[in-house]
């Protein structure tokens, strides 16, 4: 079984992923620490995040075991991520490994913002999380300052408008939600009311039952 979780940045997705990891006893790849992961390179290398040639050769060599976690979860990679995702040679170099990670025996969930449209067209369940900006960017906020960051809300919120155009208008796989997918607005629900309801929407497409 593949479930995609596709969404906006800090929308409850990768939570919701766990969690459906989790209960299903599925392996579980959060697709946007690759994208991270890269960029930590070039940012610790001294190189532009826009070069396209470095962000090529750091993606064809990156070893998802040796991801620093991190590093790679600042405001400053996560900005990088975003630019170093919109090029076409390192979604190329990223694909392969999310492929092989979802043909495993057992099945996967992955999360991240093409999961449903490029790299699991084929998925048995999708998901679209969502939610409204502002609410977003005090999620983003929380965690940031939750982890030592010194960082002020406005500014969040810009940088979380930046990268929502960023990713929903880059050429190659830019965000959108799958036809075929399940919308989710997390808005107003909880993490958990989420998670239940995607555990419903599965029980009820597939007939798989949760192990927890
Ligand atoms: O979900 P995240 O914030 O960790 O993702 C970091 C960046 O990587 C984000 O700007 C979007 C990009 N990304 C992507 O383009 N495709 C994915 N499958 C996952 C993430």
């Amino acid at each position: 079984m593949i479930i995609a979780v596709d969404g906006t940045l800090a929308s409850g997705k990768g939570t919701v992923a766990r969690g459906l990891a989790r209960t299903f006893g599925l392996a579980h790849l959060d697709t946007g620490a690759l994208y991270r992961a890269v960029a930590v390179e070039l940012l610790k290398a001294g190189a532009d995040p826009g070069d396209t040639e470095a962000a090529a050769d750091a993606a064809k060599t990156l070893d998802p075991q040796r991801i620093d976690q991190a590093a790679i979860r600042t405001a400053e990679a996560g900005a990088a991520a975003s630019v170093v995702a919109a090029q076409p040679a390192v979604r190329a170099a990223l694909f392969d490994l999310q492929r092989r990670f979802a043909e495993q025996p057992g099945g996967a969930v992955l999360d991240g913002r093409d999961i449903g449209t490029v790299v699991c067209p084929d998925a048995d369940v999708k998901f679209y999380i969502d939610a409204e900006p502002r609410v977003r960017a005090e999620r983003r906020w929380r965690e940031l300052v939750a982890s030592g960051d010194t960082v002020q809300l406005e500014d969040i919120a810009r940088q979380l408008a930046e990268r929502d155009q960023r990713d929903s208008s880059r050429e190659t796989a830019p965000l959108m939600r799958a036809e075929d997918a399940v919308l989710l607005d997390t808005t107003h629900l909880s993490i958990d009311a989420t998670l239940a309801e995607a555990v419903r929407i599965i029980q009820n497409k597939t007939g798989a039952a949760p192990r927890i």
